[in-house]
């Protein structure tokens, strides 16, 4: 007799920041993956193509659109587990395509649940995102802290959650959802602040062009936050299915405070200016994030391992490889 072949994992957002080290992660955990990368037409997988071939000899990696309930409905048969991390994440271009992250974050993730829940896949870990919080009302934010959403990429993963929470309550459907707070680290696009200041530094560029330099955010270096979604994909159900899990430091910093950490790190002298162009409408802006993660800590274990200063230095190593620095464009403003 021969043994079943293992059920994979299957992963939306694979080719992505956060995607892709999940993927590795899974694949060191003895797991095979089906991972889906947005069809395109340059046939690129995006950072897979940059995994170990090791890696990749356990990944099957599938073009499709999570806008296309085909297309999930393939990616999730046979699966065990879904991890569904595709989204549209910018929140500048969410003010100028707002009905595309409606598309991908809400349709995207309705039709995630429904294959979910029509294939009886034992697992569905769902993404969140601190900003559905929007600006802290109490600090530590726990779970219990009010949604208040203030851009449209934040109300569009608040649907995507609310679908998830209504798929329980309505159809058993063992979803969980992972709320990461801001992540940085190796991969990540200059859409966000962190590689933003590094890659342009890397580049050699000492004056650098940026947004409000007030708000604190709580940053996750991405293996601490690939950690937290492997926590509550594989913890027993009764402590994890229909529940929603914070995950960050409980560590805040503003982002001036963080960019002249950064300079000090990268042993450069720096000058910040504002750029209009990316400071938010200020009622869009979210002042201030500071996450508490204990419950994710009490269901699981889980507990970050890197200190913020380890995670950027680490980030710089990345960033100062000429290869890695090559496929960023440090010269124009990544919306
Ligand atoms: N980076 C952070 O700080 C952060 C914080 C909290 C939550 N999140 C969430 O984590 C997840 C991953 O984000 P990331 O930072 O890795 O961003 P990312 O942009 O690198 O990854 C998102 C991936 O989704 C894919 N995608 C977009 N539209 C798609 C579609 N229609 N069909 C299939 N795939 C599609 C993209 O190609 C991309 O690879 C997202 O759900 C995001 O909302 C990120």
């Amino acid at each position: 007799m021969t043994a079943t072949p293992q059920a994979p994992v299957a992963v939306t957002g694979a080719e992505g920041f956060i995607g892709s080290p999940l993927v590795e992660a899974l694949v060191a955990a003895g797991r095979r993956v089906r991972a889906m990368v947005q069809y395109n037409s340059f046939s690129s997988f995006g950072w897979l193509e940059t995994l170990p071939k090791e890696v990749l000899a356990e990944t099957e990696i599938v073009l499709g659109d999570v806008r296309d309930p085909g297309s999930v409905t393939g990616l999730v048969t046979g699966a065990d587990t879904v991890y569904h991390l595709a989204a549209l994440i910018a929140i500048p271009y969410s003010y100028r395509a707002p009905h595309s992250y409606v598309e991908t974050n809400v349709t995207g993730t309705l039709n995630v649940l429904e294959a979910v829940r029509h294939l009886g896949t034992p697992r569905l870990v769902h993404t969140s995102t601190s900003e559905t919080y929007g600006t802290a009302l109490t600090v530590p934010i726990t779970e219990d802290h009010p949604i208040n959403t203030q851009s449209p990429y934040a109300a569009s993963k608040a649907g995507g959650d609310r679908l998830a929470d209504s798929y329980h309550a309505s159809f058993e459907t063992p979803v969980v959802t992972l709320r990461p707070f801001n992540t940085y680290g190796p991969r990540q696009s200059m859409r966000a602040v962190i590689p933003t200041v590094i890659a342009r530094v890397a580049a050699g560029e000492r004056s650098l062009d940026l947004g409000d330099l007030r708000p604190t955010r709580d940053f996750s270096y991405v293996k601490d936050t690939v950690a937290a979604f492997l926590a509550v994909g594989t913890a027993p159900a009764e402590h994890v299915v229909g529940r929603t899990f914070n995950a960050g430091t409980g560590r805040e910093i503003s982002i001036g405070d963080l960019v002249t950490l950064i300079g000090k790190l990268m042993d450069a002298e720096l000058e910040v200016r504002e750029d209009t162009r990316r400071v938010r409408p200020a009622a869009s802006e979210v002042m201030r994030l500071l996450c508490d993660a204990s419950r994710l800590r009490a269901a699981t274990g889980w507990a970050p391992a890197h200190h913020l200063e380890e995670g950027l230095a680490r980030t710089i190593e990345f960033f100062r490889d000429p290869a890695n620095l090559a496929r960023y464009k440090t010269d124009i403003y990544n919306v």
